[in-house]
């Protein structure tokens, strides 16, 4: 840079003025690569993690009472935005493993694996319209995958799950983002194709797919690595079954504690001395090689059998010997089946695969994120194998699917055994707000809400006596207390005398946020004598010239095929229910035993406010109804969902068995855009009455109407 600009820079932040975008190459100059992968609107990473905003989380609900340092957590919004509010967390200190270290120590990611429109034909303009949803499509994952390598632990790794599609595009993205020399693995998942995928391909000429790849990279050399162990005779067969020794439970035979400590199990085969050789060597040859792994010191120092690892509980070197009738696994996971579908998710993965990739990569207490996390199998296997973690979707199905799922746990993988009781974790909101329980938060929890919203600095301070709270991009923020003033408004007077007392004190921008209400006045700012006032209100009306991005609402699917489509939106809004009328009752079809039940929508009208606008619509604006059968009063427990489409082809009718109804049934209407009706509908409703007094409800399978 420079001397010119050097001082134009400092010149323009004193001022507190935005910096003009033709500067960024300048501020930024771009990194020499050897190669790198060109396409249409690819953005700077700097550009990325600056131009995403951090949107606050708002506490929705809180199961289990919330630990102290710690509770996990499940989000629901785009994950891109999540991820940098989660980031900010990470450098307060806020994100940390058990062990105090800050940052996720392991990411997985199944990501929608690539948009529909791309395999519709191979004609010219379609191609090229492929290429255009390509492109983006590969934007939308390099987005997230800055963001995930920026929260990863500096001894962090991430597990990318894919298919042939995108991989070799993402691995490429990968090579740039984490550099190629922390590139692991790439695993081949062996199994059936994915449905959606063979209905894909089944026009065109190729082969069948069979497996999905998993692309295994690490933050830096030194990551965690726990070698895997697998049956020698089963190796290759589907059926076969996988250990990995990092459980004590799975074996605790093979455990040995080290140096000097009685062996609990009898199999001591090492004397001390050898123990302590080990131990020696082994931190020697951590320190010589830059942390290489252990499989490679195995390899290295030629001990075929025995060797040293980090014990799982507080990663101390422990010596450990491999069971002859076993061997290390490789990259090929034919034990492991891929799929699922338990909860009914489409694309829901089998905990196996999860239990293999977590347990390779961290031990009990690591931070554990899933940016995509969908029916929630990741989190599940986290609770289970004692990680902490963190959920994000942008789905509302994909939240309650994951509601229900944590609270309906069982201790084995494929959710088998004794039920388990999830540690505490909390429901957020992140981007879509209830307005209503906003206001109602104590004053200081709603100061830092709202600088949060407007991604402004916590820094209080005072201007000429008066009291400021933050700053945005150097210039003064001023949150309005109105628990402290209720009754008193901010109009055009109120702006003149904050002017006359500290106008000439400040930069050439002044911002005060309040409740919408507060405002006695339309426009977004007032200027006077070249000091501009700006007033952000919440709810919020957008001021387009502060922010990087325009808006775009978050999308929910309105049939199954869109389940899994890749959403990508910016900003926040504040909740609206939708307002629907609907019709209870029950079909009485001769000759029919079970009897069944229905819900009619009969008017439909969603209210938006998409980028400061109002807007309304019709039933082209309803996305799913889930239905819990039997309401508790407390919390919604999915049972059943019924998607747009084919609710339209039944005449706008759900319809279930009258069975399986308890005392109450909640349905919640959703929007596309993620805002909930939530009616309570008693049984007496559908013409039915209880047969006997609703013993606690054995749950029905979640079932998806087809
Ligand atoms: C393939 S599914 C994940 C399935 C998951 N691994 C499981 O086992 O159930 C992909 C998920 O990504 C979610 N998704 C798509 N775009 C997103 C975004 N921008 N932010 C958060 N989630 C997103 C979808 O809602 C969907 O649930």
């Amino acid at each position: 840079m420079n001397d010119e600009l050097r001082q134009r820079v400092i010149l323009a932040l004193q001022r507190g003025e935005d910096l003009p975008s033709d500067w960024a190459r300048e501020l930024f100059p771009p990194e020499k690569r050897e190669y790198e992968l060109v396409y249409h609107g690819k953005k700077r990473e700097e550009d990325i993690i600056a131009g995403t905003m951090a949107v606050p989380l708002q506490t929705e609900r809180t199961f289990g009472k919330n630990g102290i340092d710690w509770h996990n957590m499940l989000i629901f919004g785009d994950n891109l935005q999540a991820m940098k509010t989660l980031l900010e967390q990470k450098r307060m200190g806020k994100l940390c493993n058990a062990d105090g270290t800050p940052g996720i120590r392991l990411v997985y990611i199944d990501p929608p694996f690539a948009t529909r429109q791309e395999f519709r034909g191979s004609q010219d303009q379609k191609a090229y319209q492929d290429k255009l949803a390509g492109a983006a499509f590969v934007e939308f994952i390099r987005e997230r995958l800055v963001l995930l390598r920026e929260l990863l632990a500096s001894d962090g790794s991430i597990f990318v799950h894919m298919d042939q599609r995108k991989i070799h595009y993402i691995k490429v993205l990968l090579d740039e983002i984490f550099g190629e020399q922390n590139f692991r693995n790439e695993i081949v998942l062996p199994g059936r194709a994915s449905k959606n995928l063979q209905q894909q391909f089944e026009t065109v000429s190729r082969l069948n797919i069979r497996h999905d790849t998993l692309l295994w990279y690490s933050k830096s050399a030194n990551t965690r690595f726990s070698p895997l162990w697998i049956e020698k005779h089963n190796a290759g067969n589907p059926e076969g079954h996988w250990h990995h020794f990092w459980s004590t439970a799975d074996r605790p035979t093979m455990r040995y504690p080290l140096l000097g400590h009685t062996p609990e199990t009898g199999q001591w085969t090492w004397k001390m001395d050898r123990a302590e050789t080990a131990v020696a060597n082994y931190k020697r040859f951590r320190r010589e090689s830059g942390g290489r792994t252990l499989v490679e010191y195995w390899q290295d120092t030629g001990c075929c059998l025995d060797f040293i690892r980090p014990d799982p509980a507080d990663g101390k070197p422990q010596y450990w010997r491999a069971p002859a009738e076993e061997r290390l696994a490789d990259t090929v996971w034919a034990g492991v089946p891929v799929y699922d579908n338990q909860t009914k998710y489409p694309t829901e993965k089998n905990e196996a695969l999860l239990k293999q990739s977590i347990s390779l990569a961290s031990v009990v207490g690591d931070l554990v994120l899933d940016a995509f996390a969908g029916s929630g199998t990741t989190c599940a296997v986290a609770e289970k194998l004692g990680r902490r973690w963190v959920g994000i979707d942008c789905g509302k199905l994909a939240i309650y699917t994951i509601q229900k799922r944590m609270l309906n746990l069982k201790t084995d993988i494929g959710n088998k055994g004794k039920a388990l009781k999830p540690q505490p974790f909390t429901l957020y909101n992140a981007g879509l707000y209830d307005f209503s329980k906003l206001k109602q938060l104590p004053w200081l929890d709603w100061r830092f809400f709202c600088l949060q919203l407007f991604g402004c600095k916590e820094e209080p301070h005072t201007i000429g006596g008066l009291q400021l709270d933050g700053k945005l991009k150097g210039a003064s923020v001023l949150v309005f207390n109105h628990h402290e003033k209720p009754g008193v408004g901010i109009d055009e007077e109120t702006v003149r005398s904050i002017h006359a007392a500290i106008g000439k004190k400040i930069g050439r921008k002044f911002y005060i946020i309040a409740p919408r209400g507060v405002f006695g006045f339309q426009q977004d700012y007032i200027d006077l004598d070249g000091v501009r006032y700006y007033a952000m209100r919440v709810p919020y009306s957008i001021i387009n010239e502060l922010h990087q991005r325009e808006f775009t609402a978050l999308k929910q699917p309105d049939d199954e095929m869109a389940v899994n489509d890749t959403v990508d939106s910016v900003g926040f809004d504040f909740i609206q229910p939708p307002k629907v009328k609907w019709t209870p009752g029950v079909n009485a079809r001769k000759g029919q035993l079970i009897k069944e039940a229905f819900l009619k929508i009969d008017k439909f009208e969603s209210r938006a406010r998409l980028r400061g606008e109002d807007t309304h619509g019709g039933i082209e604006t309803f996305s799913m109804l889930m239905l819990d059968f039997d309401y508790n009063g407390d919390v919604f427990d999915l049972d059943a969902v019924f998607y747009n489409h084919q609710m339209e082809a039944a005449g706008w009718e759900a319809r279930f068995s009258a069975e399986s109804l308890g005392n109450n049934v909640m349905a919640v209407f959703i929007d596309i855009h993620g805002n909930e009706a939530r009616e309570l509908i008693p049984l007496a409703q559908f013409g039915l009455q209880p047969s006997k007094p609703v013993a606690k409800k054995t749950k029905a399978k979640l079932s998806h109407a087809t």
